[in-house]
């Protein structure tokens, strides 16, 4: 996802998290709106913080032609552990919540992809802003909008975060979906700059502390 102005995608974590009860919830089968597509009874979701063991999956998400599909195309494969290691840095000093998805607890090795809430002057004035990714072979099953939800609800419970704003493509089917169905308001389109591209994108807002649907 882009930033308002100019965006720089958080994306990423820090040390292991300890997992808490709000961190993770439970899947079970026809309980989840976007598909449900996990084997299995139960599985439950997990966000924790980046690791710098998380490169590889930095790079089947950002240098993936799938993923960055509406984010204006993949990335190049240089300089992904340097953006590793500096989120890794901004999520443990804090300034960042940048949180791998593990879709099931009970395989804390897989990584579905990421969700990320960060803060940036525009204007003079902070504004806070998420972003998420899926990798493409775990896409369609509702990971993508139950983590976006998790991380909401950490943002409610912490407050400080304030109104928390999206900036989806305009062409972004998914993305789009996941802010009409949680709850987001739209407030028009603008011109997002993200890694340098110009991406003509919807702007969504929510509050977490009212609107969460
Ligand atoms: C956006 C993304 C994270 C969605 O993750 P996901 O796990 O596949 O999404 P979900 O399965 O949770 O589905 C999300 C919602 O979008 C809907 N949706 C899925 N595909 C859709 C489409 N083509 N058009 C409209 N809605 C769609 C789903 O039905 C679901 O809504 P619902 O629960 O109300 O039915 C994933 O597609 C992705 O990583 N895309 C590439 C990276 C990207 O674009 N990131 C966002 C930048 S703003």
């Amino acid at each position: 996802m882009g930033g308002a102005a100019s965006v720089v995608t958080a994306a990423t974590c820090g040390a292991v998290l300890s997992v808490y009860p709000w961190m993770m919830e439970d899947i079970r089968d026809g309980r989840r709106s976007g598909g449900d597509a996990l084997p299995g009874k139960e599985r439950r979701v997990r966000l924790r913080d980046v690791e710098l063991g998380d490169a590889d999956a930095y790079v089947r998400m950002r240098c993936d032609p799938v993923v960055m599909a509406e984010l204006g195309g993949p990335l190049p494969r240089e300089g992904i552990e340097d953006k590793v290691a500096r989120d890794v840095r901004a999520a443990a000093a804090g300034t960042e919540w940048i949180k791998m998805i593990v879709p099931d607890e009970a395989a804390p090795a897989v990584v579905a992809g990421n969700v990320v809430l960060w803060s940036h002057d525009e204007g003079g004035e902070p504004v806070s802003e998420i972003g998420w990714m899926v990798l493409p072979e775990l896409q369609g099953r509702g990971l993508g909008k139950r983590a976006v939800r998790m991380l909401l609800e950490l943002a409610r419970d912490d407050g400080r975060w304030g109104l928390v704003h999206a900036f989806p493509a305009t062409t972004n089917g998914p993305s789009n979906g996941i802010c009409r169905s949680l709850g987001f308001r739209f407030a028009g389109e603008r011109d997002v700059t993200f890694a340098g591209r110009v991406l003509r994108s919807n702007h969504w807002v929510i509050n977490p502390a009212v609107d969460l649907a």
